[in-house]
């Protein structure tokens, strides 16, 4: 038991750690916001016009953002930061725009010349299909990307090949959701937990690149963090979750997809593990 909530509280101090306003800013805002040019959103020298010494109001905002400018789409409210993490991201974003005079706008997808595009592993908060507003994209690696989805504290699905088109959702007229570039290759139809679970969402960290979620499904408190396994195979899903009896997860089979666990035993599409098991285990996701 005392093994239990050590690997827990050390799992926790990371997440618990002084936020990262710039990892924050990237995970979160650069895909609609950028340095000296409106992309999707203002620039970041235009909020610092705005919002210069109006800390409060920026946390305001960005916890519930209005409709403002015509013809711009709507921003998603980014709560799940929390107040410490949008005080952080406001820093950093004063920092940088100290002394940059904005560009003229260019035109094109600005995802093509964002330098953040290409990098892999990548985490962005963006609206995809299939999944509540409150989506996360994943690029693992240059083959495997995912949607994990924090309304819903579950992955949606996987695919293999490119990673998001912005463009349609950056022009902001018809569809303004984000366009996977790929074939999904892995889909879940609901939490591991089962339907109908009391499921609250505790907030994301990015740790070299890549996410670890934090969340509660009813008592429990799990932590669900994803890596690729390399060569474009498939990913790696890391759980530490503090359970005082057994589980019982589910992970349906579905073809092309190799699913193998660490720990406990997983049979016909069910993970049976004790809480000991539960408190940190893997399930390597070998996909077509
Ligand atoms: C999905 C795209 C998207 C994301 C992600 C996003 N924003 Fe925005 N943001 C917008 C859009 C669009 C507007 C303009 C909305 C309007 O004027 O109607 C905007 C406007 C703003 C403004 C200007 C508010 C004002 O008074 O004019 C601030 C500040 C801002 N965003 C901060 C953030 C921060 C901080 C984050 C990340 C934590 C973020 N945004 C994430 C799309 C986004």
């Amino acid at each position: 038991m005392k093994q239990i909530s050590l690997t827990f509280a050390a799992a926790f101090s990371v997440a618990a750690a002084a936020p990262d306003g710039k990892q924050l800013f990237t995970t979160n805002c650069s895909a609609c916001h950028m340095l000296d040019q409106m992309v999707v959103g203002p620039s970041l020298v235009e909020m610092r016009s705005l919002y210069g010494g109006k800390q409060d109001d920026f946390v305001k905002w960005s916890i519930a953002p209005q409709k403002k400018r015509p013809g711009a789409i709507e921003m998603p409210s980014q709560a799940h930061i929390g107040e410490e993490g949008l005080r952080a991201i406001y820093m950093h974003v004063m920092q940088v725009s100290k002394g940059v005079t904005a560009k003229k706008q260019e035109k094109g997808d600005p995802y093509a010349t964002a330098p953040t595009h290409l990098a892999r592993p990548q985490v962005q908060r963006i609206f995809m299909p299939d999944a509540s507003p409150a989506a996360i994209a994943v690029a693992l690696d240059d083959t495997n990307s995912l949607c994990w989805d924090a309304g819903n504290c579950r992955l949606r699905y996987a695919w293999k090949g490119g990673f998001i088109d912005g463009f349609s959702y950056w022009q902001g007229n018809g569809s303004s959701l984000a366009k996977i570039l790929g074939t999904v290759n892995y889909t879940e139809q609901a939490s591991p937990f089962g339907r109908d679970q009391d499921l609250k969402f505790l907030g994301y960290k990015v740790k070299d690149g890549l996410p670890v979620f934090r969340y509660q499904v009813g008592e429990k408190m799990v932590i669900e963090a994803y890596s690729p396994i390399g060569g474009g195979l498939g990913f790696v899903r890391s759980f530490a979750i503090v359970t005082t009896a057994p589980l019982v997860l589910d992970f349906p089979a579905q073809s092309g997809v190799a699913i193998v666990a660490n720990k406990g035993r997983l049979e016909g599409g069910k993970l049976t593990l004790s809480p000991a098991e539960a408190a940190a285990f893997n399930l390597t996701f070998s996909l077509k």
